[in-house]
């Protein structure tokens, strides 16, 4: 998957700037602070998942002293090339596949499929649980339209349900319908979710010694309320049943996939309790790049990865290590204060640029 051309209008510090970047190319941007790098990488992000991951208030996207902006693009996705156009205005997001509209998020979001990594997605380890969900929420509804339909199901059951107990008069026979209904989305939305964090730790744990002088272990666990076996349909009815008289006590829903989260481990330990910032850094990273890795297997094509500032307190022979475990065929984007000497890049495609207010330069390093 590949960003080819984009052209931002009124977009954060961007007034109207085209960019056109290679296929499976690593591009180095760098620039002093404040200039745009992380605008570039967000314009990108947006397109992959018509959200920021830096505000939820649409407005502080559109330039100062504007009303609306554009983020278009050509990508080339599974080999097709599309034309993707965002438009912004007035708090609202108007979409456009070839220039025709796009009414439903869903069928515009993952058409660009970006991972990002950006320093605050360190806090994933420290958050509440909803961060954590979320983050398995996002990727999970970018690789499957099962899982997306199930989980909207889900929630708005969820909410009737919570209703119905809300009543004076509490209808057994409906919340019965709903717990019933429940629990045959949290079975699909479990067995994926597990699915996803068993495949997604394996694949961390082999990139993860790369990033680490010291032999810890890391590992990473699905929790939930119910053990996730061939029993599941069973070991949910019999939880709900349990739960049944405190849900009618308290007026809501107290057991289900809503409440669940991932333990996170080092050496057996919550990360958490025992990382370093280093440490936690390089979980991350290995789990951003072991999803790469899983999108690739059932896709067949390796999402645009972000890397916001991940240089900032690596040592010179930890960015080499990082360069290289980079997987090839791949769009990447890197954002960084400091020049790199181009020799560490190896054999690897890589352009140069500089990023100064607003305004993108190719460099070129002479290789
Ligand atoms: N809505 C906006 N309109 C105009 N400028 C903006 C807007 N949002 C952010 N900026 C400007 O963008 C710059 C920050 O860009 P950013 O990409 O975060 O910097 P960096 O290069 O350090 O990553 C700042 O100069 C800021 O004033
Ligand atoms: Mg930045």
């Amino acid at each position: 998957m590949n960003v080819n051309q984009l052209k931002l209008i009124h977009f954060r510090n961007y007034e109207n700037t085209s960019f056109s970047f290679d296929s499976n190319c690593i591009h180095y941007l760098y620039g002093k602070n404040a200039q745009g790098k992380t605008n570039l990488i967000e314009a990108i992000y947006f397109l992959s998942h018509l959200h920021s991951f830096r505000t939820n208030q649409l407005s502080s996207l559109v330039m100062k002293e504007n009303e609306s902006l554009i983020i278009e693009a050509k990508v080339e996705s599974n080999k097709q090339n599309e034309h993707l156009k965002v438009v912004v205005s007035h708090h609202k997001k108007h979409l456009f596949r070839f220039l025709n509209p796009v009414n439903k998020y869903s069928d515009f979001v993952g058409i660009v499929n970006a991972i990002l990594f950006c320093p605050d997605d360190m806090m994933i380890f420290s958050q509440s649980p909803k961060f954590r969900r979320r983050f398995i929420d996002m990727e999970l509804i970018k690789l499957s339209k099962t899982y997306t339909t199930t989980l909207s199901h889900y929630q708005k059951i969820l909410k009737e349900r919570n209703l119905a107990l809300k009543q004076n008069e509490i209808n057994d026979a409906l919340i019965d319908i709903y717990t019933d209904q429940m629990i045959q989305d949290e079975k699909i939305i479990l067995n994926q979710r597990n699915h996803f964090i068993e495949q997604l730790i394996l694949k961390a744990k082999q990139i993860y010694p790369f990033f680490s002088s010291e032999k810890e272990i890391i590992d990473a666990k699905y929790e939930t309320f119910v053990s996730i076996d061939d029993d599941l349909e069973e070991n949910l009815i019999h939880a709900y049943q349990k739960s049944l008289a405190k849900d009618k006590l308290y007026h809501q829903t107290n057991l289900g996939i809503h409440k669940d989260d991932i333990q996170f481990l080092l050496n057996g330990s919550n990360i958490n309790d025992v990382a370093s910032q280093g440490q936690k850094r390089s979980f991350l990273l290995a789990l951003k790049l072991g999803l790469a890795q899983i999108i690739y297997e059932k896709s067949h094509q390796y999402p645009i990865l972000l890397l916001d500032d991940v240089f900032s307190e690596l040592d010179d022979i930890r960015k080499k290590q990082l360069i290289q475990k980079l997987p090839l065929n791949m769009q990447i984007f890197i954002t960084t204060t400091e020049w790199m000497d181009p020799s560490s890049f190896g054999s690897r495609p890589v352009k140069f640029y500089k990023i100064e207010k607003g305004s993108i330069k190719e460099v070129d390093h002479g290789r």
